[in-house]
């Protein structure tokens, strides 16, 4: 009978880079040209929740992001669509008396639904989260027997930055060496437990589609920037190494150095791309002097900031107290009416990693 659907529904949250991905040496396979480490936000306040349906009587494959249908016809939905497809097994329901062979699925279609509940594309990694929950939930829907790693190789190629939210706590993406890209997967460095103090403070400085899209500024700034290969050869790699110590030592005054040196450096190459890029604004600028600021007349970091694609701002507090006075102080400096660019914050009320 053509009757029944079977649904699965699942959740992940965004990740927010401390060192970034931007540029690709593989554009349709989304293979990048250095390693990248994240941070996976708490599932409460950015996440994306996304529903699969499999039905017989579904005659294509369709998607609604946040109640809003869009096309599925992009090479990333069908390069993860059928990349999921291929690795399907047999699945089972005896309560429903539903039976689906491995080859079945080749003629079966889906429904999908997908809900942000963030601003979407305003540079606060929707496709991160959008692109980890689609592969995760397909996968769970037609029992999919892989590990977490291999299936953050296929989220990768809807988002580079996806591939990272399949992991909780600290996670590395690795760029790889093969020419197919299955060796490009993610990592993790720390589960959720490991730094529990951090808090995460995110000011959506604009909600605004962001102009330039991480896509063709990526690909503007390889083509273009003489600094971005120095950055990718030279200095990322130290980095990464000082990231994965300062983050197994939970030494935060090396996290909070290198969080922010390699958001500026990010937003140098941009602005090193010919004709140059702005994610950030007059707004984003003015918290970063403040932190600094702060910073410094503490004698020791007291709190990370961090910006991708956009000028929201992300900030990393080293513990409860620090947040505490962070959100005061931002009130106080950047109350969200009379500026008119900052709409509102998030707060992390419990710590990020959890
Ligand atoms: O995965 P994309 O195409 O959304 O690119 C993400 C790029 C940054 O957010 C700026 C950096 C990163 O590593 O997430």
């Amino acid at each position: 009978s053509s009757s029944w659907v079977l649904m699965v529904t699942a959740q992940t949250p965004t990740n927010i880079a401390v060192i970034k991905y931007w540029g690709k040496r593989d554009e349709s396979l989304i293979l990048p040209i250095n390693d990248s480490i994240s941070v996976t936000l708490d599932p409460s306040h950015l996440c994306t929740t996304t529903t699969v349906a499999v039905s017989p009587a579904f005659s294509h494959d369709r998607m609604w992001l946040n109640g809003k249908e869009i096309s599925l016809s992009g090479g990333r939905y069908q390069n993860c669509l059928r990349e999921i497809r291929s690795r399907a097994s047999d699945v089972e329901d005896e309560k429903k008396g539903i039976k689906i062979a491995k080859k079945d699925w080749e003629n079966l279609h889906f429904h999908i639904a997908s809900y942000n509940n963030f601003p979407t594309a305003a540079g606060l990694a929707s496709s991160a989260a959008g692109f980890a929950c689609l592969v995760y939930s397909l996968a769970k829907l037609m029992n999919v027997k892989e590990d977490n790693g291999q299936l953050s190789a296929i989220a990768r190629q809807g988002s580079g930055s996806a591939c990272r939210s399949l992991y909780g706590g600290f996670v590395k993406w690795i760029m790889g060496k093969d020419y197919n890209g299955s060796d490009s997967i993610a990592v993790q460095l720390v589960d959720e437990n490991h730094w529990d103090e951090l808090v995460i403070l995110v000011a959506v400085v604009s909600s605004r589609q962001k102009e330039t899209s991480s896509t063709s500024g990526m690909r503007e700034t390889v083509e273009t920037s003489p600094l971005v290969l120095h950055r990718a050869k030279e200095v990322v790699p130290k980095r990464i190494i000082e990231m994965e110590e300062a983050i197994k030592s939970r030494d935060f005054p090396a996290f909070a150095r290198l969080t922010c040196s390699d958001s500026n450096q990010f937003h140098a190459v941009c602005l090193d791309t010919s004709p140059p890029i702005f994610y950030m604004n007059d707004t984003s600028h003015r918290i970063i002097s403040c932190v600094e600021k702060w910073n410094r007349s503490e004698g020791t970091p007291q709190v990370a900031y961090t910006f991708d694609a956009g000028p929201n701002a992300v900030m990393i507090a080293r513990n409860r107290k620090v947040a505490a006075l962070l959100l005061q102080r931002l009130l106080f400096h950047f109350p969200p009416q009379s500026d008119a660019d900052l709409n509102s914050y998030i707060v992390g009320d419990k710590s990020i990693l959890k």
